[in-house]
Order: C-alpha cells, then structure tokens, then sequence
C-alpha cells in the first residue's frame, strides 16, 4: 500500500452540498478517488444555507471556536457530516457569514462582506485543525476563497510545531475571479502591512487573494494542461501571467476527472430512461420527455436538439449565442438553455429566446436535476466559452452521447477531439476564433453530420467510449502531494 498522507482539504463548494459550478463537482468527487488511492482526507467548506437546507445529517463538533477577524473575535461552531464514500466534512458554521440565499453573490453583484466570509473560512480552517488535533501533512486548498490559507502557513503560523511539516498546494479553478479587495482591508485579514507587496498578496495596490495563493503555496496547479499554459501569456493571464510565469517551475497543469457515479447515462437517477452505447433507445425517450417538458413543438422530435447548461457569466460565451440565434433556429433545430447567474446575461438571452416560442426552451434557475435531464435528451452541446480551465459539462456530453461544439481554449481544447467525417475519428466540433460566424459554422457541420446518419453515430460512439475517470488525475495529484511534502519538484507534467 502506499504512503499514506493526510490531506487537508478546504473550498468554497463542494458538492453536493454546496454548489455554483464545476469547482463543487471536483472537491466533491477528487477526495473520493485520493481515497481509492490510500490518501487520508478530510474536507472542509462553510455551512452555507444551501447545505443546513438540504437534509444532511451533521453534528456539532467544536463549539465556539474563536476566530479573530480584523479587530474582532468571532467565535463559530464546526460540525461533522460525511459524504458517501466515508470522507468526513467539516462544517464551518457562523449564520451572519454564510446564512444566506447565495454563496458568493446575488444576481446583481457580488456580496460587499466577502473579504471577511472567507478570510473566516481560512483561518477557521487552521485553528480548527490544531484545536481538533487535525493533523495534516498538506493543505490542498481551492480558488481565491481559500488563498490566504498558504499566506497564514508561511507568516502567521510560520513558527508553530503543530504546522511545521504542513505543506501546500493551491488550485486555480478560475483565473477569472482574484478576490481583489482594496488595501485598506488589510488589517482584516490579520496579515502584517509587510506583506503587502507584488512579491506577496498585492495586486497592482489592491489585496488579491488569488494572488496570495499562488505566491505562497508550496505547488499551484489548474484544471487542465492546456490551461496551465494559457494563464501565463497575457492573453488569457488576466494580468496575472507575470505572478504566474513567475511560479512556474511549481505550476501544473492537471485534468480535472467526471464522476461517473453521478454523470452517466446508464445508471442516472434523474432521467425518465437510462440508456448505454450499445443501448440507445432511452437517448430517444429523453429526448422526447425533454422536448415536452420544455414546451417545444412535438416536430423537433426529428431535428437537432442542442443544449446548454451554464453559469451566466462573461466567461462562458452567451453573447455569441445570442448574436446567431436566429440563423441558428433557421437550420431546423431546437435549443434548450438553462443557466443561472448575470442578471443582464439573462435579460439578453430571454429576449432573444423569446422570440422563438416552440424552439428555445430557457430556465433560469439554478436546478440539478434538470441539468441531467438536458445532458440525456439533447443531441448536441454548446460551450462557446472565452476561456475555460477546463470545463465538465462537455465531458459529461461525451457520455451522454450528446456530442460537445466547442470553442478550443483551456480543458475544452485538450478534451475534445474534431470529428473528421473521413477518418471517423474525433468526438466533437471545435472553433478557434471568438466570433459569432466561427460558432454558426460548427453548428451547421453538426447539423449536417446529424443528417448523415452513420457519421453521426460514429461520433456519438467515440464521445460515449472516452473515458475522463479520475483515477488517472487522482494519481498525478498523489505524485505532487509526495512531490510537495518532500520539498522535492515533480517530473511528470500535465
Ligand atoms: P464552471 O465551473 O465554470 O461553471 P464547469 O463546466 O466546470 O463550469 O461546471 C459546471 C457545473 O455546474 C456542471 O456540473 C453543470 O452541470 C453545473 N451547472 C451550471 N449551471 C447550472 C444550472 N443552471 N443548473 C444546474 N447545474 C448547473
Ligand atoms: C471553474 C472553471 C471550469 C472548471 C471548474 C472546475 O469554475 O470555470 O472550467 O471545470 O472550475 O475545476
């Protein structure tokens, strides 16, 4: 058996106790396969709302933990549940922070306490562990919610023997969010005024805490090789490529995995048929419960049926969408959106869609179920993106045998592979430049193979056969562990 490390797991979601996106799929369905792999983890998020709401069993387990926050004590509760696979969950409780109908933000903005939410979650984090006797040999934390964590490690908790072996590693989930706060804040996060500096956790005179992150972990890593590049041109660094060319001999790039235990067609607890490769009939039969359950005309039981399931945001594309929609619709097909997010985001693609009754089907709402339910019933699925660390929804597509359009950037470039008609090799359709006509034109070649019966059916077949498991990432992410608990740097990439 192999070594066996401690792992301290912390994010701002995890699934499915908390969730706005992909980041809850990972941190829900990563400790599981460190598990398989002998690793000790534990996981810790807030006790948000969502998750006090949907009936999981916890108990209390730290009553009053105290918490200094600026010039305050907060003082907190921790309580324990633990997932399917035996994994404890820590749960940091203060209902002032965290009891509320949203994690991060309303649709109109972004709440104005998030600085101190989540330097809470932080430093929560490592009290709780040393009061609790929580013993870890690294802290694999998660995005800018928990970027002051590898900060506190080196400086604050820096001479203390409980933490003296405890290394770290930070995942970049999204570049697109710094947690940048202005400078005056600092005194909240408990941080001496000496580290603020562009060595440090400031970013152009704002505090960023993605930024602390990334300066003070011991490894970074993101969600895709591909990704992992990007982030240090200024194309895709979002002003940060310098902080990142910077790191770079400890940045890796590592692929997120899918859970098949939640994401796969044959075994889905949420759609009305199951269906496998060799099994195709429940495919049809989700189509046409979707088809109505949408309100869609009965005919497009015959034409194309594309999805998407998105966060609205800047990042995820919407405008090309809405820009095309109606040559889009006039190629015979139908759309399904569901997405939750931007309130303008919205405003646009509900104007757009409405006028299409009978061939858009949109729902604004955060809902899981019918998020599969899509998944199974469509024929293609859109993922436009401006940029994407890696995406899941295209690889949970391919095992849908809904097959994935796809702008080539991020994980989406190294997880989909363009169908050439001739070879019969390749698993989706895949555009280049951020324009409008580039996304048109795969939809009509999508289109056009769909009417190709036997073309179709090869892609459809490739996408279902790829396998995105995570044994194979969960493996690389055990290798730096050892790697970063060393102190020694990691030879295999990517
Ligand atoms: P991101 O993390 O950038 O949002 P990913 O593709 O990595 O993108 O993950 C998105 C996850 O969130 C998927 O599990 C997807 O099904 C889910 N999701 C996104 N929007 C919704 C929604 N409106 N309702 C239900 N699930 C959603
Ligand atoms: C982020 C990214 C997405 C990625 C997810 C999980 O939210 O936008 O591309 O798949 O995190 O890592």
């Amino acid at each position: 058996m192999a070594e066996s490390l401690r792992i301290w797991f912390l994010a701002s979601e995890v699934a499915p106790f908390a969730k706005t996106g992909g980041l809850a799929d990972v941190a829900g369905s990563l400790p599981g396969a460190l598990k398989k792999l002998g690793m000790d983890v534990r996981v810790g998020l807030p006790y948000y709302r969502m998750v006090k709401e949907g009936g999981f069993s916890v108990r209390k387990v730290l009553e009053g933990l105290e918490v200094p926050l600026g010039d305050r004590v907060l003082r907190g509760n921790v309580l324990e549940t633990t997932t399917e696979e035996g994994i404890p969950v820590y749960l940091f409780a203060r209902d002032d922070l965290f009891d509320r109908p949203y994690l991060y933000s309303t649709p109109k903005g972004d709440y104005p306490d998030n600085l101190e939410r989540f330097t809470y979650l932080s430093r929560a984090a490592i009290l709780f562990a040393k009061q609790a006797g929580l013993d870890f040999d690294l802290i694999h934390c998660h995005d800018w919610q928990t970027g002051l964590i590898p900060a506190y490690l080196k400086t604050l908790y820096r001479a203390d023997s409980f933490f003296s072996r405890a290394a770290s590693v930070f995942t970049i989930h999204n570049l697109g969010y710094q947690g940048l706060f202005p400078q005056d804040k600092l005194p909240i996060c408990g941080l001496p005024a000496s580290e603020f500096h562009p060595e440090g956790l400031e970013y152009w005179g704002q505090i960023s805490l993605l930024k602390a992150g990334i300066m003070y972990a011991d490894a970074i890593t993101t969600v895709s090789p591909r990704y992992s590049q990007e982030i240090q041109t200024p194309e895709f660094g979002l002003g940060m490529d310098g902080t990142l060319r910077k790191r770079s001999a400890d940045l890796y790039g590592i692929l997120n995995g899918a859970d098949y235990h939640v994401w796969d067609p044959a075994r889905d607890v949420h759609v009305p048929a199951n269906y496998s490769p060799g099994k195709m009939a429940g495919k049809r039969r989700c189509k046409e419960s979707l088809i109505q359950e949408m309100g869609l005309e009965p005919s497009l039981r015959k034409s194309p049926l594309l999805g998407m399931i998105s966060r609205l945001d800047f990042q995820k594309g919407l405008d090309l969408l809405v820009q095309i929609l109606d040559e889009v619709l006039a190629l015979d097909v139908g759309l399904v959106v569901l997405g939750s997010g931007d309130e303008r985001i919205q405003k646009a693609i509900q104007a757009a869609a409405e006028r299409h009754p009978g061939h858009v089907g949109l729902e604004i709402d955060f809902n899981e179920p019918l998020a599969h339910r899509i998944m199974a019933g469509a024929d293609m699925f859109l993922v436009p993106s401006r940029y994407e660390p890696c995406g899941l929804t295209q690889i949970y597509a391919l095992k849908y045998g809904t097959v994935p359009i796809v702008r080539a950037t991020g994980g989406l470039d190294d997880t989909i592979q363009a169908f050439d008609p001739k070879s019969g090799k390749g698993t989706g359709f895949k555009f280049v430049p951020y324009e409008p006509k580039a996304l048109l034109d795969q939809i009509k070649k999508a289109v056009k193979t769909y009417h190709n019966g036997s073309a179709w059916g090869k892609v459809v077949k490739n996408g279902m056969k790829a396998d995105f498991s995570w044994d194979e990432s969960a493996r690389k992410y055990v290798l730096l562990y050892k790697k970063v608990k060393k102190g020694n740097k990691m030879e295999t990439r990517g």
